[in-house]
């Protein structure tokens, strides 16, 4: 990569992206917009897992920035425009009433974050997570929905992918709603039809550890961890057996 990030920093274009733990903001490199991530504690491994990920996931057709460049702790991949998933629910269901376009747009939305999470899978023969399957983590662009964020990676179970999905719209404030749940029924259905039904056999286990895991972090985390001992006994989606 032939710029260096205090270059990259000049150029920056608007106000860093909300990371807890890394430098993300939009720059430009070579005469086009870029997303530039620097990781802290100058993690060069990490910046190489990430990478790593990106190029698979180019490769194989799966939706994510296209990477650009890597030099030591420090990403440089195509921006990508559009809301965050969280975002983009945010603004979904804030607007009252019964408006079905939306409500069938939300729904395509779910399905392909199912679809999403099944072809990243499959591109990687179903052994490797994406890690931290966050809403913040996935951008509604006018191509359809796109990965990003791929530092946690790695060879654990992939229902943990699937039950942390689910964990992520289910604790979205009002938590537990009626349509947050209706969004994960789409999202494991979309997720099932394209990885078969037998990958989501542990789903309950895992989405009930993935709300224990939030809960830790949230002043309401109590109800998240009643949730998750719901979800244990009677499953993830009403009318489960
Ligand atoms: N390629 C990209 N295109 C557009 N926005 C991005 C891109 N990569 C990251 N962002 C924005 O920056 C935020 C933080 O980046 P992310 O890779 O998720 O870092 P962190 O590990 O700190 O969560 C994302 O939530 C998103 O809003
Ligand atoms: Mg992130």
């Amino acid at each position: 990569m032939s710029c260096d990030l205090h270059n990259m920093q000049k150029e920056r274009i608007c106000d860093r992206f909300f990371s807890r733990k890394n430098s993300v903001f939009r720059s430009r490199y070579e005469g086009r917009e870029a997303v530039v991530k620097a990781f802290t504690n100058d993690a060069a491994g990490t910046a190489l897992k990430e990478y790593s990920v990106l190029k698979t996931c180019r490769a194989k057709k799966v939706a994510a920035p296209i990477p650009i460049g890597l030099k030591e702790a420090v990403i440089v991949m195509e921006y990508v425009e559009g809301p965050t998933l969280a975002e983009f629910l945010d603004a979904a269901w804030s607007i009252s009433g019964d408006h079905a376009d939306g409500h069938h747009q939300v729904q395509d939305v779910a399905e392909s974050l199912g679809a999403w999470l099944a072809d990243f899978h499959g591109a990687f023969d179903y052994t490797l997570s994406r890690g931290d399957a966050s809403i913040r983590n996935f951008i509604i662009s006018r191509k359809g929905i796109v990965g990003i964020d791929f530092e946690e990676s790695g060879e654990y179970d992939i229902i943990d992918d699937i039950g942390e999905a689910c964990a992520s719209v289910l604790s979205m404030r009002p938590m537990f709603s009626h349509e947050s749940e209706e969004f994960c029924r789409c999202m494991v259905e979309g997720y099932a039809s394209k990885a078969g039904p037998a990958r989501i056999a542990r789903l309950n286990e895992a989405a009930a550890r993935a709300l224990e895991r939030y809960a830790e972090f949230r002043s309401d985390g109590d109800e998240m961890v009643r949730k998750a001992i719901e979800i244990r006994k009677s499953g993830l989606f009403s009318g489960e057996e």
